[in-house]
């Protein structure tokens, strides 16, 4: 299976102008890569202009949003549905980031909601995980991964098993995303990532059956830039998840190292 690479504009550029330039900078090298897809999440309202621009390029990436609601339509003011997303042309959407958590008090009911519908509407879920600060200090990190996963998957403390949605699970994308390293420059220790790594990937074999299993990707995020990108790739992630860095050149010299 190919690496991933995500760019997670946030709310960024502020121009469409810029964002086309920024998506220019990144066209050029994606074409270069064989064994690695870049997912681009750019503001929803770039989306359609960016998609639509790309279509005559050589490829080696594909576009995500940074977020869907939980129904497929409907009187929900202000809110993108994922069938609208899939229709346009994304193939991925993020899910359960710190950012949106914290600042939209989103839940992990609303957020196993959205994971449902958007698996339903075809598209990619990347459902981010990951501990504050105070909760490493205190070695809590398993016991939240563990939490957060059984409320996105399930929304139920008491079980495990996530029958359901299970057979379209096969297209989760699965980010370790420590909310300590995000936007602090305070990356993970590989080391300590690849920790994580084999505990994530224990936790999902007594969740999912191995045929799900084999295709699920587990990502890391969190401060990555050109130079610590690679060795959480050695370590054995499948991929990364990139945010300030995807706004700057740091981006296409990391992925020039993937090449
Ligand atoms: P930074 O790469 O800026 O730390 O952000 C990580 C992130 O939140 C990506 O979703």
């Amino acid at each position: 299976m190919k690496k991933l690479i995500i760019a997670n504009w946030k709310c960024n550029p502020t121009t469409l102008k810029k964002a086309k330039e920024l998506f220019d900078s990144v066209k050029k090298i994606t074409k270069h890569l064989k064994d690695t897809k870049v997912v681009i999440c750019p503001p929803f309202v770039y989306l359609s202009e960016l998609i639509r621009t790309s279509a005559k390029s050589l490829g080696g990436f594909v576009f995500g949003s940074q977020n869907c609601f939980w129904e497929k339509s409907g009187s929900f003011t202000g809110e993108i549905s994922p069938l609208m997303l899939k229709n346009l042309g994304c193939e991925y959407v993020i899910l359960g980031h710190s950012e949106r958590r914290k600042h939209l008090k989103e839940t992990g009911g609303m957020i196993n909601k959205k994971l449902r519908v958007a698996l339903e509407a075809g598209l990619k879920p990347i459902l981010c995980i990951g501990e504050t600060k105070t909760e490493k200090e205190q070695g809590k990190t398993k016991n939240i991964l563990k939490q957060q996963l059984k409320e996105f998957l399930d929304n139920s403390m008491a079980q495990l098993v996530v029958s359901e949605v299970e057979p379209s699970l096969n297209h989760l994308i699965l980010v370790y995303e420590p909310i300590w390293a995000i936007g602090t420059g305070d990356s993970c220790n590989p080391g300590q990532a690849a920790e994580v790594l084999s505990f994530l990937k224990e936790l999902l074999s007594v969740l999912l059956n191995p045929e799900i299993l084999k295709n699920i990707q587990i990502l890391y995020g969190g401060s990555v830039n050109s130079d610590n990108g690679l060795n959480y790739i050695n370590t054995g992630f499948d991929g990364l998840l990139v945010g300030a860095a995807s706004l700057t050149p740091e981006f296409p010299k990391l992925l020039t190292k993937l090449i």
